[in-house]
């Protein structure tokens, strides 16, 4: 099996998953975080190096707001619960997104479990928390306008590398795979810039349902697929 370096995750369909059966959305939710530390620890057995699972976007806060609270709650158990886990499997955990948005609590154990892991080195987990690309994208042209505004920074020299080094996921390569559950073929502002030459995979499993198995079924279908980044398949061949 072909294991992408960096797999992204838009971990979609925990509400739906509880509808269907008849209960209440939060019960999907906590039915996600197990599949959550399910797909962590296989990752991490898989050896993918870099994982980053869009866990609340910036567009979420409108939710109902005891919807957004209880994930909020689940958020900071989950964190709890993991730390031990984490430093077990050598796992270092990262943030990006408007965080200052979040709850005192949730960034306080958010700040501790990141510098709590920062020694390791077998796989980055990067929770995207209160995440919007174009809202990263905003941040960073403004970091970069006041540097420039500064003197540090010539407007000229900024370029592609500028540019990715100066936004939340700097120390990250580009997703190698996205993965999409609940059957919805789009990117509700994740990662825009990262995104560009990552390939997509799309699945109608709900996020509480999906298992290993449908983790290497995505893995699978990654394998076959040719990446090409502008080339002909010809020159992708004779360049392996
Ligand atoms: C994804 O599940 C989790 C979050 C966005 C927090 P949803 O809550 O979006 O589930 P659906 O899309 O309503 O089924
Ligand atoms: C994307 O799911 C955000 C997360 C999975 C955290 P949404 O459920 O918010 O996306 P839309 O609204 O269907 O596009
Ligand atoms: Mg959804």
């Amino acid at each position: 099996m072909r294991i992408p370096c960096h797999l992204a995750i838009i971990m979609d369909g925990n509400g739906r998953w509880a509808e269907k059966r008849r209960l209440p959305r939060i019960l999907g939710h906590r039915r996600g975080v197990e599949t959550v530390q399910e797909i962590v620890r296989e990752c991490r057995a898989l050896g993918v190096r870099y994982l980053t699972l869009y866990a609340f976007s910036s567009e979420n806060w409108r939710r109902p707001e005891d919807e957004v609270s209880a994930l909020m709650g689940l958020l900071g158990n989950y964190l709890r619960s993991e730390l031990t886990s984490m430093l077990e499997q050598g796992i270092r955990l990262k943030v990006i997104g408007e965080t200052t948005r979040l709850p005192g609590e949730v960034r306080q154990v958010l700040e501790e479990t990141v510098a709590r892991t920062a020694g390791n080195r077998e796989m980055t987990l990067t929770l995207a928390l209160s995440y919007g690309a174009r809202n990263e994208l905003v941040r960073t042209a403004r970091r970069l306008a006041e540097a420039a505004l500064a003197g540090r920074l010539a407007p000229e020299a900024i370029d592609d590398q500028t540019f990715t080094e100066a936004l939340d996921t700097a120390e990250l390569p580009d997703p190698d795979l996205l993965v999409r559950t609940s059957g919805e073929m789009r990117i509700s502002n994740f990662l825009l810039w990262q995104l560009a030459y990552t390939e997509l995979y799309f699945t109608d499993v709900l996020w509480p349902d999906f298992s290993r198995q449908e983790l290497h079924q995505a893995l699978l279908e990654f394998g076959r697929r040719q990446r090409r980044f502008g080339l002909t398949g010809a020159q992708v061949e004779e360049s392996h």
